[in-house]
């Protein structure tokens, strides 16, 4: 099992920011990668599409001889996580509950804030899994549909980012002044962190402090690998192997999730 590469899936590029965590704090583990672009976006799907396209990824990177299984896709882990841990046998990490503990970790005031897309936050799944971890946190959710495209543009630093940011946001101050934390709650976020951190500085009228999932998923990763003993032995730096189900644009979207060039990838045919 050691030998064997760990599987991460997302609705498309948006998971390398959790690729990029993953190999940050686990350079010697190999990585599949597989991200499901024909079919992005998840978040506008309904959960029983959104769970079957979850389990033919999952199909995917098990035939591919994964030792563990990373959703890196936070509608994914809304919809599908159970679903995913009922069908396969290897340990399956979402991105939902490593995004809670974050948040509660970060929280003061015990008042958060979550962005998502329209299928995270329809789910209730933050709600949930902040509640479970502790009942007194009061939590307000917001949609966000405009900002997957926004990052996969790249609009990172842009006058029409700041103004949509500047909308949701607000609408997300009108749900509780009181916020202290926000939840990127979907994997593309991270990239827009700065440009939210501004904006919600000046629509709240004080700093706040954004997390996201990717650092927490990462160390969830370790976690579970120490505790059944399947890290790899080998040292160096391990092997990311990249597929999509999608090829266009991928060379120019991949290196603004991942942070560096993608060396290769491979498209695939998902049967559904
Ligand atoms: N990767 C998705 C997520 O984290 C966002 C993109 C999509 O809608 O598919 O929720």
């Amino acid at each position: 099992m050691q030998a064997q590469p760990l599987g991460v899936f997302d609705s498309g590029v948006g998971g390398l920011t959790v690729v990029r965590a993953i190999r940050r704090a686990l350079p010697a583990e190999s990585l599949e990668y597989l991200g499901d672009t024909a079919r992005l976006p998840y978040g506008s799907k309904s959960p029983e599409t959104v769970a079957r396209y979850s389990l033919a990824c999952a199909r995917f990177l098990l035939g591919r001889g994964v030792k563990l299984l990373v959703v890196a896709c936070n509608t994914a882990s809304a919809h599908a996580l159970g679903p995913l841990r009922a069908a396969f046998s290897v340990p399956v990490i979402g991105a939902v509950e490593p995004g809670a503990k974050s948040a509660l970790a970060a929280t003061r005031s015990g008042r958060v804030g979550v962005l998502g897309t329209l299928g995270t936050i329809r789910s209730g799944a933050y709600e949930a899994a902040l509640a479970a971890l502790d009942a007194g946190v009061r939590v307000s959710v917001h949609a966000c549909p405009l900002l997957v495209p926004l990052a996969e543009e790249g609009w990172t630093d842009d006058e029409i980012t700041r103004a949509i940011a500047r909308r949701y946001l607000g609408e997300l101050a009108a749900k509780d002044p009181a916020i202290d934390t926000i939840v990127l709650g979907c994997t593309h976020y991270p990239i827009l962190a700065p440009v939210l951190e501004r904006v919600a500085a000046e629509v709240f009228g004080r700093e706040l402090r954004l997390v996201d999932s990717a650092t927490a998923m990462a160390a969830e990763v370790a976690a579970v690998l120490a505790a059944t003993g399947g890290a790899t032995q080998a040292g160096g730096t391990g092997r990311l192997a990249c597929h999509v189900t999608d090829a266009s644009r991928i060379d120019e979207l991949a290196p603004r999730f991942l942070g560096e060039p993608l060396a290769a990838h491979d498209l695939v045919e998902l049967a559904l």
